[in-house]
């Protein structure tokens, strides 16, 4: 993990690296949610696009235009690399409509990542909300390959969506619930689901429930702004120090590397210096985020 955050890994940082669809995965019952697994036609070009969890890269979607979307797979996941992407307009539309087998490109990795080396001998609260959970699902794979899991101190999840069939990733989220080195807190918004077995609740609600100590923890926050906006003073609450309470921001971003001036806050370019910031970062930017 050498990449220095904000500098640019690509020969030409516009060019995209031609990538087949190997496999689309439908993760919502609105089917809005898709997760596409990529292989790269040249696999010299799986070996420069080397990531750490909390990156993103732009999609490249041919007729269409560029998206940014953040990382759902883990650098130990060898062959591919993966992206959950929720349908909202006329660029994500296009892919969820793509087919297993279309080319299309992959530009990144971009932007900056979770602060893995603070996070070491720690203990790790990851707090998810929605399709921002990608970049934490990432994390989670990473934290719990064996050669990384004696790195990490306890690992407690906390993740929500608005129903039982919004979940992402539902077979990965069974198999770390049975895990005893995960702390699993699942939670949906609303349900009348008489099956449903895990909370029902706000994210920011079941954190102040099932969080109780920022003893030598850090936690990392990735979800909707108005799940960060409330989840923030529970931890602070919790006295985690604002050094220790990890934002991941999702702003208008167009090229990803610092040059059209599209998603900046004061004088900071996300794209380029985050989208992983410190809760004590953003204090010192003005409140455009
Ligand atoms: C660093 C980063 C990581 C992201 N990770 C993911 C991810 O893992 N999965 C995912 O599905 N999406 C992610 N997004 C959001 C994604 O980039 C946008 O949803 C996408 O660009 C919309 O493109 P579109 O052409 O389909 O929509 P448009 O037609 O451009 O817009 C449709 C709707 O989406 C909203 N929108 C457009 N761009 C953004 C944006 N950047 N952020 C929030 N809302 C937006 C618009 O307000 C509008 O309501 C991420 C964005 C950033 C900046
Ligand atoms: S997206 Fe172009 S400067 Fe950040």
């Amino acid at each position: 993990m050498t990449n220095k955050p904000g500098s640019i890994p690509l020969e030409n940082p516009y060019l995209p690296y031609p990538v087949r669809i190997e496999e689309i995965i439908t993760e919502t019952e609105d089917r809005n949610l898709k997760t596409f697994k990529f292989v790269f036609l040249d696999r010299k070009d799986e070996e420069k696009f080397a990531y750490i969890p909390g990156q993103f890269a732009e999609l490249s979607i041919p007729g269409k235009g560029e998206i940014p979307i953040g990382i759902a797979s883990s650098p130990t996941e060898k062959g591919f690399v993966t992206f959950t992407v929720n349908k909202v307009g006329s660029a994500t539309a296009h892919l969820h409509n793509m087919k297993e087998g279309d080319l299309m490109g992959i530009r990144g990795p971009l932007g900056n990542w979770y602060p893995w080396e603070e996070m070491e001998g720690k203990n790790v609260v990851l707090i998810g909300g929605g399709f921002a959970f990608t970049t934490l699902r990432s994390s989670i794979v990473y934290m719990i390959e064996p050669e990384n899991r004696s790195r990490f101190k306890d690992i407690t999840v906390v993740y929500g969506a608005r129903a039982p069939g919004m979940l992402l990733y539902k077979d990965e989220l069974a198999a770390w619930e049975q895990r005893d080195d995960i702390d699993m807190h699942i939670t949906v918004d609303a349900t009348d689901d008489p099956d449903w077995k895990y909370n029902v609740g706000f994210v920011p609600t079941i954190t102040e429930q099932k969080i109780t100590s920022a003893d030598d923890a850090i936690a990392i926050v990735c979800g909707p702004p108005i799940m960060i906006k409330f989840t923030q003073p529970v931890l602070e609450k919790l006295e985690f120090p604002p050094e220790r309470i990890i934002l991941s921001l999702e702003m208008r971003m167009k090229c990803g590397i610092g040059m059209c001036g599209r998603c900046n806050i004061g004088d900071r370019y996300v794209c380029k210096e985050g989208p992983v910031f410190s809760l004590a970062q953003l204090k010192e930017l003005p409140p455009e985020y």
